[in-house]
C-alpha cells in the first residue's frame, strides 16, 4: 500500500499534538484524501475528540476493548498470539457526508503494554523473535490498517513521553511532525527531543542488523523513517507581562535549535521562526474556538451558527480553515502524500 504515516510526537505534555492530529484528519478527509486517525496514547484523548461520552463508554465497557488498539496487541500482551485485525470507527460529519475518515480508537488499557515493550526493546539486541514482534507491532498495524481503509494517509496521535510504545510507534512512521508552544520549557525540550530521536533510528538500525542475522523476513519489520519534517508552533495565552527580549530570542532560538538537534545541521543561521523553512505552521491561539469545537465534536472550521458560531467568530472560523488548509498543503509537499484533483499550492 502506498499510506504515508505521519507521527506528531513531543514528549512534553498539552502542546497541541491532539489537536493537530484532530484537525488536520478532518483537512485531509475534507480535501479528498482517506484518512485514518490513530490513537495511540493511551490517555486516549483523541479517541474522546472524535466521539461522544456514549459511544466511549460503550468502546471502553468490559466486552468491547477488542475494538481498540488495544484489541489489535491484547493477543501479543497476552502471549496467545500474534496482533489481531485492527476496527476501524468510520467518522461521519452529518452535513458533508464523507466517509473517507476513519478512527482507530485508543484505549488506557495500552499502557499495559508499556513495560512488556520496554523488555522486548532490550530482547531485540539479542535476536528475540518475540521481541521482533512486539516491536514492530504498531507498524504492522498501521499496515494493515492502510489496507482495511485503503487509506491516503495516516495520522498517529502519541503520548507525552519517552517510553517505548512511543517508541515502537515512532519506527512505525515515514515522517515526524514536532508541535509545541511557544515557550522556554519546549525550546530546552526540543534539544533533548532531536537527541532521543537520533538515538532511537540507531537504536532501531542495530537491532534490523540482529534480525538479518537471525534471518528475520525482512517484510516483516520496519526501516524506522521516522524523518522530521519540521514543527508546528501555536501561541500560548499572551502573557502581557512576558519581556519582548525574551519572545524574541524564542523565535530566533527554536529554529536554530531545531536544526541542530533535531536535523543535525549546526549553524548560526538566525533565521526567525516566521522565515524558517522547517516551521510548518505558526497558529495562532484559537481561546473560546476551541471549547467550542470540541463541545460540538467537530473541527474549529466546521463550526456553524448553531454551534455558537456567530459574530465574530464565524469569521474566525474561516481563518481557521484557511490555516489548516495551508498547514496540510504543506504537509503533503513534505511527504509523498499524492496530488488530489483538488490540491492546490497557497
Ligand atoms: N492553537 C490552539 N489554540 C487554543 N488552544 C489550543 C491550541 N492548541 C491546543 N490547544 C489546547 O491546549 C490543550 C492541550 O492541547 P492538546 O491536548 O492538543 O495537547 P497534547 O500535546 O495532545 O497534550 P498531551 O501531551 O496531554 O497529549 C487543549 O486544551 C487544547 O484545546
Ligand atoms: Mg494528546
Amino acid at each position: 500500500m502506498n499510506t504515508t504515516i505521519i507521527a506528531f510526537f513531543n514528549n512534553k505534555g498539552g502542546v497541541g499534538k491532539t489537536s493537530l492530529v484532530y484537525h488536520l484528519a478532518w483537512m485531509y478527509s475534507d480535501l479528498g484524501y482517506r484518512v485514518v486517525a490513530a490513537d495511540l496514547d493511551p490517555q486516549a484523548n483523541l479517541t474522546a475528540a472524535f466521539l461522544d461520552e456514549e459511544h466511549l463508554e460503550d468502546l471502553w465497557s468490559e466486552d468491547n476493548h477488542h475494538k481498540t488498539i488495544y484489541g489489535c496487541i491484547e493477543p501479543l500482551i497476552k502471549a496467545i498470539g500474534d496482533i489481531a485485525e485492527p476496527h476501524l470507527k468510520r467518522i461521519f460529519d452529518s452535513e458533508l457526508i464523507v466517509d473517507n475518515l476513519a478512527l482507530l480508537m485508543g484505549d488506557f488499557l495500552l499502557a499495559e503494554f508499556e513495560s512488556q515493550l520496554s523488555q522486548m526493546w532490550i530482547e531485540g539486541l539479542v535476536g528475540s523473535q518475540r521481541a521482533f514482534n512486539g516491536i514492530s507491532a504498531f507498524w504492522r498495524i498501521m499496515q494493515k490498517t492502510a489496507v482495511v481503509h485503503k487509506a491516503d494517509v495516516i495520522l498517529m496521535d502519541l503520548g507525552p513521553n519517552l517510553g517505548a510504545i512511543n517508541r515502537a510507534a515512532l519506527i512505525a512512521a515515514d515522517y515526524v511532525v514536532i508541535p509545541f508552544s511557544l515557550d522556554l520549557l519546549s525550546l530546552y525540550g526540543l534539544r533533548h527531543l532531536g537527541y532521543t530521536l537520533h538515538s532511537w533510528r540507531e537504536n532501531w538500525k542495530k537491532i534490523l542488523e540482529i534480525s538479518v542475522q537471525n534471518n528475520v523476513d525482512a517484510e516483516s519489520l520496519p526501516i524506522g523513517r521516522m524523518q522530521p519534517i519540521g514543527y508546528v508552533v501555536w501561541q500560548l495565552p499572551m502573557r502581557l507581562d512576558r519581556p519582548a527580549k525574551a519572545y524574541n530570542r524564542l523565535m530566533t532560538d527554536i529554529p536554530k535549535v531545531y536544526r541542530d538537534a533535531v536535523l543535525n545541521q549546526p549553524g548560526d543561521n538566525n533565521i526567525s521562526i516566521e522565515n524558517d523553512p522547517n516551521c510548518l505552521a505558526l497558529l495562532k491561539n484559537y481561546q473560546s474556538l476551541m471549547p467550542m469545537a470540541q463541545e460540538a465534536h467537530k473541527p474549529m472550521f466546521h463550526l456553524k451558527p448553531a454551534d455558537g458560531a456567530i459574530g465574530a467568530h464565524s469569521n474566525a472560523v474561516k481563518n481557521v480553515y484557511k490555516d489548516f488548509q495551508g498547514l496540510a498543503y504543506k504537509i503533503a509537499e513534505q511527504t509523498q502524500l499524492k496530488k488530489l484533483s483538488k490540491f492546490t499550492t497557497l
